[in-house]
């Protein structure tokens, strides 16, 4: 990863080169060898893992959505659409609000919804540094807790907890009672996870406290007291891998408004 000119980077820049720079890498390197004849990368996203995967996650976490007609769903982080075309193409009745930081992503997904004619059916829209900013975006659509779910895939692990917790009172505020989150965010008590934690530790040390592409770590622990406390009722989906996959229902609306009365959000 390359760092920008600036001594501090947002989350948005650090996204933005990675694309440019470190993605093109990855893509021509893999791409060149022979044994990945069959599994060549053709959109950002395809070097963390293809289709079967992605689809494989979606069936392990997303909630049994059949009775309901239209569906809103807000998706954080999403990057080149890995997701987002599958969750496009199981949903015929879904709009997808599509929250990024950087700006050649979403161009990036603009072009590939266009290509697959699903751009009618996602709103896509870069986020900026103001924490009421999707609350805002939600409400101006008339969509004042008309969300069914809040998700985000591979993205929250590279959040601080602040951010994070800032994404969680979003989704307590805009889910319709009985919506939900799903996520995964980096378990470093796990298994995979505390290996990760261990090799990777040493390579990032210098970028310390700035934005960058490293993972930041949590636990289920840490999730459930916070989402717990904003009124979730969180069921943990992670067995035997790296990350701490959730899904958690939004059964007390009630409690997020009062916590973020406190915290000065937009109720
Ligand atoms: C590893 S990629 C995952 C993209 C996509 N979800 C996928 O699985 O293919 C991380 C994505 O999260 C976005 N991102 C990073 N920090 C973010 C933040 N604080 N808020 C929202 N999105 C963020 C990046 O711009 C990038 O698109």
């Amino acid at each position: 990863m390359e760092n920008s000119k600036k001594d501090n980077p947002s989350y948005g820049e650090v996204w933005d080169l990675y694309l440019t720079n470190r993605y093109e890498q990855i893509r021509q390197k893999r791409n060149r060898l022979p044994e990945n004849r069959n599994s060549k990368i053709n959109f950002p996203g395809d070097e963390w893992g293809g289709v079967s995967k992605v689809n494989t996650i979606l069936d392990e976490t997303f909630p049994d959505l059949s009775q309901v007609d239209e569906l809103n769903f807000v998706e954080i982080g999403s990057g080149g659409g890995r997701y987002t075309v599958q969750i496009i193409d199981r949903y015929p009745k879904a709009t997808v609000h599509a929250f990024d930081v950087s700006s050649r992503y979403l161009d990036v997904l603009g072009r590939r919804l266009i290509e697959n004619s699903m751009d009618d059916r996602v709103r896509l829209t870069q986020l900026n540094e103001n924490p009421d900013f999707i609350i805002d975006c939600l409400d101006n659509l008339g969509l004042k807790r008309q969300i069914d779910v809040f998700y985000s895939f591979d993205a929250m692990v590279h959040v601080d907890l602040q951010t994070l917790t800032t994404y969680f009172m979003t989704a307590a505020l805009t889910l319709s009672k009985g919506g939900a989150i799903v996520m995964n965010v980096a378990d470093a008590t796990s298994d995979k996870g505390l290996e990760k934690l261990f090799v990777s530790s040493r390579r990032v040390f210098a970028e310390q406290g700035r934005c960058s592409a490293k993972f930041l770590w949590y636990s289920p622990d840490i999730v459930s007291s916070i989402l717990e406390h904003l009124g979730f009722c969180v069921v943990f989906l992670n067995e035997g891998s790296r990350d701490c996959y959730f899904k958690a229902t939004l059964v007390d609306p009630q409690k997020a408004e009062v916590i973020a009365g406190r915290a000065g959000f937009k109720t």
